[in-house]
């Protein structure tokens, strides 16, 4: 058994999460958690909601709260949300939790104390009509390197540059879109990475064999672009204050704090029940821990650089990432998801649709790894329809209203296995190798298209058996094939759970089972498997497990969230 330490990328706490931010880091941390506890790991996964900085204020300010209250009450819809998404967090917590305000303090004490921190009078630029400082996100402009210009003052998202708000080239405030702004020059803390590039580098050098390309290159790209000092306060009220004589009217920048926040949460939950849990055998000097985060690729250079780097800072022995899984985007109805401009379908939207499986099922199937994928309730339909009701829930349905109206409400006897069986068994022993490796490897697209075969060889093998045909001749022989056939719901059952636990556990309660009595996928032996379900256990045939989507129902859909109308009904 080994110690797994999984994180998703914290969201932003201002406004709610859509489906670009379900797949882009919370469902693929959540089925990779689910899969590695079920492959007898000890499991440890976090997350949270990033609440500091201006995003925070200028969310406030346009709901007409104060900073505290409004993330309060984000918090808590965040939090619902993941809820009923199933997300399987060890602990849902705040980055601006004391705890992570104590070991944000610590590190940069840490780092300070490491001759790692300098101060510098930068040029910050002010907004005269907001009347505030206008830090990062809420300046817009054009990106020096690439020339596009809807570039943000903390990075372009074109080409991925960590930008300083005074690198834009015609800059605007996005809160007010005014351009009346002003640079004004003030004292600020810079964490100096360059300082710190050598031993970075050769932390780096370690993972090599490890990360995944996309990652490796995006740090080795940077390196070697040469690292710049990177500034971390602001001049804002909400934040941690500086712990630092001479700043202490000054927050810590949301990028300080925020991954800090990955080690903070973990403190919230080992302070419940300190009795049991020790945030320290994670993070601290810990043995043995593996640790994988999950996030969108634009957050690749903060999780291999910044993060490390501010821990390696310290001189103190923090765990560091392992594994580094970088998701594209997903893109909406042929456009892009984007919170600000309204446009896409909600997380909380999407489950008063349909529920959390159908959503966790389409997004994997179609995550975007290496590139990025569209999403459209077309395809989500034709998915909907073809693999979950099609495939798995009319194999489940087919199967025990046949044996219920044939031979009644109880497991029947097994039989001696024919070339069917045994080419069935052989056939899924090597799905579920593949299954399981494409699981350990994080490739979740080939994970659930290897899942979706192997429902697919439950009714092929059913197709080939004709139990309808052979009971006419040889009651036995049926009994047989159902019997088969009913331990393929179990073994179905128990492969999905990481990707659709509702289901699953609604196939196994249809057995009289429940999700604690499912065996290790570690130890999954398809042929011990294929009898674990006893002749004479009662069943019932209950509900279907999917309804089709109709073609009134997508229309409905479009016209509700579909883009020519979407930003006045999505908000
Ligand atoms: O990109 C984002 O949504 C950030 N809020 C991610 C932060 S991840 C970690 F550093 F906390
Ligand atoms: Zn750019």
């Amino acid at each position: 058994m080994s110690k797994i330490l999984v994180t998703s990328a914290l969201p932003y706490i201002n406004g709610v999460p859509h489906l670009g931010h379900m797949v882009g880091c919370l469902l693929p941390s959540d089925i990779y958690a689910r899969y590695m506890r079920m492959m007898g790991n000890e499991v440890l996964y976090i997350a949270g909601t990033d609440e500091h900085g201006t995003t925070s204020e200028v969310g406030a300010l346009k709901e007409g709260m104060d900073v505290q209250s409004y993330c309060d009450m984000y918090h808590e819809r965040h939090a619902r949300t993941y809820k009923d998404f199933n997300l399987s967090f060890d602990y849902f917590g705040r980055t601006s939790s004391p705890q992570n305000q104590e070991i944000t303090y610590h590190i940069f004490e840490q780092l300070d104390k490491n001759g790692y921190i300098e101060e510098r009078s930068i040029k910050q630029i002010y907004s005269v009509d907001d009347r505030m400082f206008l830090a990062d996100r809420y300046i817009t402009g054009t990106c020096p390197h690439c020339g596009y210009d809807k570039a943000r003052g903390d990075q372009c998202e074109n080409c991925t540059k960590v930008l300083e708000p005074t690198d834009l080239i015609n800059p605007k405030s996005s809160v007010s879109g005014s351009s009346n702004l002003e640079v004004r020059e003030t004292k600020h803390l810079f964490l100096n990475l360059p300082k710190i590039e050598k031993e970075l580098t050769s932390w780096i050098k370690t993972k090599e064999p490890f990360w995944p390309d996309v990652a490796y290159t995006i740090a080795l790209k940077w390196l070697k672009e040469g690292l710049q000092p990177r500034c971390i306060t602001r001049d804002l009220k909400w934040g941690f204050p500086v712990n630092k004589p001479g700043f202490e009217d000054k927050v810590f920048y949301v990028w300080f704090d925020a991954p800090i926040g990955y080690i903070g949460i973990t403190k919230q939950w080992s302070d419940e029940k300190p009795e049991e849990r020790n945030w320290k055998d994670w993070w601290l000097n810990a043995d043995g821990v593996r640790y994988v985060e999950f996030m969108g690729k634009d957050n690749v250079p903060y999780h291999s650089i910044t993060f490390p780097a501010t821990l390696l800072g310290t001189g103190e022995n923090w765990t560091k990432v392992d594994y580094l899984k970088g998701m594209s985007y997903l893109t909406y109805e042929g456009g892009k998801f984007s919170k600000s401009a309204h446009r896409g379908i909600f997380a909380e939207d999407a489950l008063k649709e349909f529920p959390a499986d159908y959503w966790r099922y389409w997004l994997m199937s179609n995550a975007p790894e290496g590139s990025d994928a569209s999403f459209s309730f077309d395809l989500f339909a034709a998915v909907v329809n073809k693999d979950l009701n099609g495939v798995l829930g009319n194999f489940v349905s087919r199967v025990l209203k046949m044996t219920a109206s044939k031979l009644g409400e109880a497991v029947p006897a097994a039989g001696e296995y024919t070339s069917l069986e045994t080419d069935l068994i052989n056939n899924l022993q090597q799905r579920v190798k593949d299954y399981l490796k494409y699981m350990d490897d994080m490739e979740f697209r080939k994970a659930l298209n290897e899942l979706r075969a192997i429902w697919v060889e439950g009714n092929n093998y059913i197709s080939m058996a004709e139990p309808w045909n052979v009971i006419k001749t040889d009651e036995k022989r049926a009994a047989a094939i159902l019997y088969n056939c009913i331990n393929l719901i179990r073994i179905f059952a128990i492969l999905s759970a990481p990707v659709m636990p509702q289901t699953s556990e609604a196939m196994l309660a249809k057995l009289g089972l429940a999700a604690k009595d499912m065996p290790l996928l570690k130890d999954f032996d398809v042929k011990k498997e294929m009898s674990a379900v006893l002749p004479g256990t009662a069943f019932n045939v209950g509900e279907m497990l999917f309804e089709r989507i109709t073609p009134e129902k997508i229309a409905e859909l479009k016209q509700t969230y579909g883009s020519d109308n979407n930003e006045n009904k999505v908000a």
